[in-house]
């Protein structure tokens, strides 16, 4: 069975944890070293990556182009728009001749049916970059940057606040899958579906008040008001602007609360630049780890881990 990286529940809590404690172990073993010098093992060695961008990314590319690296592997990075893709070459012919010439694909992608097309006709791993559903590797290293900091995933509180998009499907997903609990506070009209809170399996909730949901929280989470690909509302950002995270939010969270945003951030709307740089702020660990956390999901995917 092929292994496709869609959405975390592919993965399942028992892989999920392997693959965060291979991430963690594999970080710590080449602490110091020059960023492209390859693991002592070289697990993914002779192995090809490619990625399909549609959307922008910094992150997401980086890091995964560094993670086949210290693999051993090697990666093709392309944007859509410079692929015959981009002119209307179908999804399932470009994932059957992918196929032919690579070991994995990595997509980013808007509609997420495009990524399960890409997996049906692929016949190597696809991994999933970010849909405006989900975004299940930026969650991995959220995870990893928890675990990281010396606190356990089960019975945290984490706390989403803002917009109920993409990056909140995957906590959802995440906190129904390792038993954390996360409580949403998003404004009206901006609520993740209720199929999106499903997912957390009595675990994800969402709330109107944004003081709800940080009270006691061991974790804050907010991300852009204005996802890829959506419009620029000023009545949207008018809505969320109780959301921000502030200080004074912050303050209603236990006190050795730390603050994640998978970036790129807004400073002024989605959170203040006192909360994002401040000493609670995690995002840089956050941001490394996706690096760490890529190596582990590609792990997976050629059947290395769980
Ligand atoms: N967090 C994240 O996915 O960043 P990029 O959009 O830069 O890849
Ligand atoms: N929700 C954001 C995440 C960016 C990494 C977006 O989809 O644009």
């Amino acid at each position: 069975m092929i292994r496709h990286f869609l959405n975390l529940s592919d993965a399942g809590p028992d892989a999920i944890a392997a693959m965060l404690a291979d991430a963690l172990d594999r970080k710590n073993a080449r602490a110091g070293w020059p960023k492209g010098k390859v693991d002592a093992d070289a697990p993914l060695a002779g192995r090809v990556l490619a990625m399909i961008f549609e959307k922008n990314s910094t992150r997401t590319r980086v890091s995964f182009d560094m993670a086949i690296r210290q693999l051993g592997g090697t990666s093709i990075v392309m944007d859509a728009g410079s692929m015959q893709l981009g002119r209307g070459e179908s999804i399932a012919d470009t994932a059957r001749v992918l196929s032919g010439y690579v070991d994995a694909i990595m997509i980013r992608t808007d509609d997420h049916a495009k990524v399960v097309e890409m997996a049906q006709y692929a016949t190597v791993p696809v991994i999933n970059g970010l849909t405006d559903a989900s975004h299940p590797c930026q969650i991995m290293a959220d995870m990893l940057t928890i675990i990281d900091s010396g606190r356990s995933l089960p019975g945290l509180k984490v706390a989403w606040l803002g917009d109920g998009n993409n990056v909140l499907a995957s906590i959802a997903e995440a906190a129904g899958l390792m038993h954390f609990d996360v409580v949403a506070a998003c404004p009206q009209g901006f609520q993740p579906s209720e199929e999106d809170l499903a997912l957390g399996k009595g675990r994800a909730r969402c709330v109107a008040s944004p003081h709800e949901a940080v009270e006691g929280a061991d974790v804050i989470v907010t991300d852009t008001w204005i996802s890829m690909g959506q419009a620029h509302a000023e009545t949207k950002l008018d809505a969320m602007m109780p959301y921000q995270v502030t200080p004074a939010l912050m303050a209603s969270a236990r006190p050795d609360a730390v603050f994640l945003h998978c970036l790129p951030a807004h400073r002024g709307e989605e959170v203040t630049a006192d909360v994002i740089d401040g000493p609670q702020s995690l995002i840089w660990a956050e941001a490394e780890n996706r690096l760490h956390a890529q190596k582990s999901i590609l792990r997976w995917c050629f059947g290395q881990i769980g």
